[in-house]
């Protein structure tokens, strides 16, 4: 055996599918049938058929169908590769190595090494000298200590061809140099000249640590901003993720796995303790390097900007995950202030303000679910329509069953809920979309009392300018909880210090001061869909808009409360016909 594809058709010839899911499933004989009762849904009679001559299962219940191998992989969760160790082992073999690439190969990728291992050490010594200067006070103002440049090994590449005239006097070929993409061969008259030029470069490494592709970062302003290593035969963009060498040393029990979208944002986040932070390479997260990502974590968050491109990003990236999800593997968001990188929201507020956004991060399934809401419409029955079409179709696009029936259940019900309040006796068209999400249906909905008191504070949690706008207002708000009441004390002595205060911060505040289950019941999704404004990525006016319409719905309801009480007290207990007629007319 040369291979890995002649070593797996070798383990399939010889073992017997039936026993390996025996292991797992109860199986039955109906003549030469075998079957059992399917172990990827919930079913009474059995729909789940092995077929041992083909080493496939098919189940008619459910669709699940696979061989030994997507069996092992679906039932325990684990990689292909784990799949097939453990497949080897059950045969009482292990899975050997191979050499998968011949000689002459090798010792070319080997060159390639050598020349980006030599094209870094340089680009290190080259910020240290008098030319790297100014790159070397980039960093300085862009708070990269001296240590983070030695871990993460930055650079400088000066002007000229001084790359190129340095690793030819060590003996490096312009064939090799030109194939590790460290200098471009010109059409015209076949001269090479230096790829990187006046750059602050960063090298990206492998999985070993080992180096196969630089990004450089321009040190004013110019484009391209990054200019990146070209696809070569070790340099494959979309299967790498920058610094997840590190986070294989560095990992820690607790630490999340963090994606970030630049080289900075990961840098500035280890810098600052977060050990297990990476980035693809300038594109969309790719299915290879979601599946890096689970690796070590069940549950990577992903770190976006909170404005609208921010949210499309997440979206794109939830799409890609979808048909990738299985039991217990899921991504998770983190939605950061507008206008924010992790970068930059470390420099601005610090260390908490990035651990408060880490802590409110949203699941993939609310955030598909929150994303369409807000895009969509849906006052008539039509617009609902549409509404369940496109979330049902995220939910058919996971492929595994179990999960996918967990989806459905989940989002059916947050359907009936939400078609509930908003199928309306006659919708409000004045009522914007910034606004409430929902007409007259919502409305009665909304008199609870309740659930404006809980708005109102949401705006104010997640908008803390607006805090000393209402304070008068707030104060007077009737608040029976003596749980929200302490927390409306907590906000209002914040607003001294609250100018330019981020939301992010007043939640660590407040979480510190043991507010953290009241203010997550408060910012609940079902507040945030149907009060969007309340959101944290929503404007200021919208905010301000909410405030008062619900402020003033709360005291209209007062109004018509004071004016029952008087009624009542007016007929006393005695409620005749007339009294009663003149509550249902207040009541209207
Ligand atoms: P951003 O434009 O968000 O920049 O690009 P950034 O990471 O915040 O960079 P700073 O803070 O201004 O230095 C995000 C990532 O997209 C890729 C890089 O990987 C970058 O880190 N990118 C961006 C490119 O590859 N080329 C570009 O021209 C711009
Ligand atoms: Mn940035």
């Amino acid at each position: 055996m040369t291979n890995l594809t002649e070593f797996i058709d070798f383990l399939k010839s010889r073992l017997v599918l039936s026993e390996i899911i025996g292991t797992r499933v109860k199986i039955m004989r109906r003549g030469r049938l075998k079957l059992g009762l399917c172990p990827f849904h919930a079913e009474k009679s059995p729909s789940f058929h092995i077929r041992d001559e083909q080493g496939t299962y098919h189940c008619f219940g459910c669709g699940a169908h696979g061989d030994a191998l997507t069996f092992l992989q679906e039932i325990e969760g684990v990689s292909f590769m784990e799949a097939l160790e453990k497949l080897a082992s059950l045969m009482g073999l292990t899975v050997p190595t191979f050499k998968d690439k011949p000689a002459s190969e090798e010792s070319l990728q080997s060159k390639l090494f050598q020349a980006l291992e030599a094209a870094t050490v340089f680009f290190e010594k080259q910020l240290k000298t008098s030319k790297g200067f100014k790159a070397a006070q980039y960093l300085e103002t862009r708070g990269v200590k001296p240590e983070t440049i030695s871990q993460f090994r930055l650079g400088y590449a000066s002007v000229g061809n001084t790359l190129k005239e340095a690793l030819r006097k060590e003996g490096f070929s312009e064939d090799i140099l030109q194939q590790a993409g460290l200098i471009i061969q010109r059409e015209e008259d076949k001269g090479t000249y230096d790829r990187f030029r006046d750059r602050v470069m960063f090298p990206i490494f492998d999985r070993k640590g080992r180096v196969i592709a630089f990004g450089g970062r321009i040190l004013e302003t110019g484009e391209p901003k990054y200019l990146n290593s070209p696809e070569t035969s070790i340099f494959h963009k979309s299967q790498v993720l920058y610094a997840y060498n590190l986070v294989q040393r560095d990992l820690k029990k607790g630490q999340s796995l963090l994606v970030a979208e630049g080289y900075l944002d990961v840098i500035s986040l280890h810098q600052a303790g977060f050990n297990g932070a990476v980035a693809p390479l300038g594109t969309a997260l790719t299915e290879e390097q979601i599946l890096l990502l689970w690796r070590f974590r069940s549950e990577p968050v992903l770190c976006f900007d909170g404005d609208n491109a921010g949210q499309k990003a997440a979206i794109r990236a939830a799409e890609r995950a979808i048909p990738l999800l299985k039991s217990g593997l899921s991504l998770r968001f983190a939605l950061l202030p507008k206008g924010e990188d992790p970068d930059s929201l470390l420099r601005s507020g610090g260390i908490k303000s990035f651990e408060s956004a880490l802590e409110r991060t949203l699941p993939l399934s609310d955030l598909l679910w929150q994303f369409e809401v807000q895009q969509k419409p849906l006052k008539t029955p039509e617009q609902r329509a549409v509404f369940e079409k496109v979330i049902m179709a995220y939910v058919n696009g996971i492929q595994e069953p179990t999960l996918r029936e967990q989806y459905r259940q989940e989002y059916r019900s947050r359907l009936k809920e939400l078609f509930y309040v908003n199928s309306s006796k006659g919708a409000n068209p004045s009522l914007k979309k910034a606004s409430l999400s929902t007409s007259s249906g919502a409305q009665s909905f909304l008199n609870s009392n309740i659930l404006s008191q809980k708005i109102l504070i949401a705006v104010l949690l997640n908008h803390p300018s607006l805090i000393l706008e209402y304070a008068e207002d707030f104060v007077e708000l009737e608040l029976p909880d003596p749980g929200w009441g302490k927390l409306r004390e907590a906000m209002l002595t914040k607003i001294n210090d609250s100018t330019g205060l981020d939301a992010g911060v007043l939640h660590h505040h407040l979480y510190n001061e043991g507010f953290r289950e009241i203010i997550q019941e408060i910012l609940s999704s079902q507040v945030k869909s149907l009060a969007p404004f309340v959101k944290e990525e929503s404007e200021i006016s919208e905010a301000r808009e909410g405030w008062k319409e619900i402020w003033s719905r709360i005291q209209g309801q007062k109004k018509l409360t004071e004016a029952l009480l008087e009624v009542k007290r007016r007929f006393g207990e005695d409620m005749s016909y007339e009294a009663w007629v003149e509550v249902q007319n207040l009541q209207q």
